[in-house]
């Protein structure tokens, strides 16, 4: 059994591994100035540093200032993010450079939970601003942290959820240490990026292995916690077959399916969802699952008597079976030379076989 970290000698271990490893010559460091270091947070957010490096030297040659950048046109702002994607992280950047311009002077807000409010910036990002630019014991919380306290800790659950992130958040506060937290929250984030990474994790080279509970109970694969899957979403449709025996060969009525949707544009077995209709003195088949990547849809397959036949199948006679854009009789040997997905032609292989 062994030991979790106390907080301060987990934030000493922070510390030290930042003095001795951590990043600290890129663009926005080195400087106080809160707009360079808002700028470079929320290019971090969803991009990796080796990527944002050339687009922050860009856009702070564009706009060195704050003031700058609330002048600046939308269509100049969003030029300089072209290529970094996630752009609802550029338009926020203007809006907020806007309101600081107009409601707080010009002047970036020191206050977290002021800094919070602008467009853009969460609790984490906020945390890491008022840390960074004007030296407060500030938390942070970002993906890359929460996977390491999840380990550190063995806190499970999925961080998506609201107790799993209140748990991690109390951590992450309880952590972080009064002095030195710049250093601290960088070294955080380089840990999480560097060694503590999703997959394959770096734990011989971590300065906090040796009270990493995940590490000692050989469970890091669990930390964090998944996101539950949902239950598949299925659709239940009824196939209605028509067969005809005219002259001697068997042919079978098909619909060619609208352009868009599952199956556009093949030809398949009139659909009618089970809701629509319930099947009487119909023949009802053998039903099975055909597994789609997001859903199942479950079919019943009908055969249709010559009785049933002109009430149901002809175009337009009910109302739940789409209009196609084209309806035809085919032979056993014509299904060969049209498009058909592959459930509708195994049941009809089967079917014509015997027919
Ligand atoms: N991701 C978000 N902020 C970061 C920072 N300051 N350094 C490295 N990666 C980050």
């Amino acid at each position: 059994m062994t030991k979790p970290w106390s907080p301060t000698a987990f934030a000493q271990q922070v510390i030290d591994y930042y003095h001795a490893f951590g990043r600290k010559h890129l663009p926005w460091q080195n400087t106080q100035d809160p707009y360079k270091i808002w700028l470079s947070e929320i290019m971090l957010q969803q991009t990796q540093v080796t990527t944002v490096i050339p687009y922050f030297e860009r856009f702070i040659d564009s706009f060195p200032s704050l003031i700058d950048l609330a002048q600046a046109s939308d269509d100049q702002v969003m030029q300089h993010w072209s290529g970094l994607g996630y752009y609802s992280r550029a338009r926020n950047l203007h809006k907020a450079a806007r309101i600081i311009k107009t409601v707080h002077a010009g002047q970036f807000p020191q206050e977290p939970k002021v800094i919070e409010t602008l467009p853009g910036i969460g609790r984490s990002t906020a945390g890491a601003i008022a840390s960074f630019a004007f030296g407060q014991a500030t938390a942070i919380l970002d993906g890359n942290v929460k996977r390491v306290l999840a380990r550190c800790y063995a806190i499970e659950g999925w961080p998506g959820n609201g107790k799993v992130l209140k748990a991690l958040w109390e951590r992450a506060e309880a952590n972080t240490p009064k002095q030195e937290t710049a250093a601290y929250n960088q070294a955080m984030m380089d840990l999480g990026a560097v060694i503590c990474t999703r997959s394959k994790p770096d734990c011989q080279s971590c300065p906090l292995s040796r009270h990493c509970l995940a590490y000692h109970n050989d469970s890091i694969e669990q930390y964090p916690g998944k996101k539950p899957k949902k239950a598949r979403p299925s659709k239940s449709v009824y196939w209605l077959i028509n067969i005809s025996d005219a002259n001697d060969q068997a042919k079978v009525m098909l619909h060619k399916r609208p352009p868009s949707g599952i199956w556009g544009g093949l030809w398949a077995l009139p659909e009618v969802q089970q809701q629509d209709m319930s099947p009487e003195n119909i023949q009802q088949l053998e039903a099975f699952v055909h597994k789609f990547s997001h859903y199942d849809l479950k079919v019943q397959p009908l055969l249709l008597q010559s009785a049933n036949e002109k009430a149901l199948v002809e175009k337009n006679s009910h109302p739940s079976i789409m209009e196609p854009a084209q309806a035809d009789w085919f032979s056993q040997s014509q299904l060969n030379e049209i498009g058909l997905p592959t459930p509708v032609s195994k049941l009809l292989s089967k079917l014509l076989e015997n027919a």
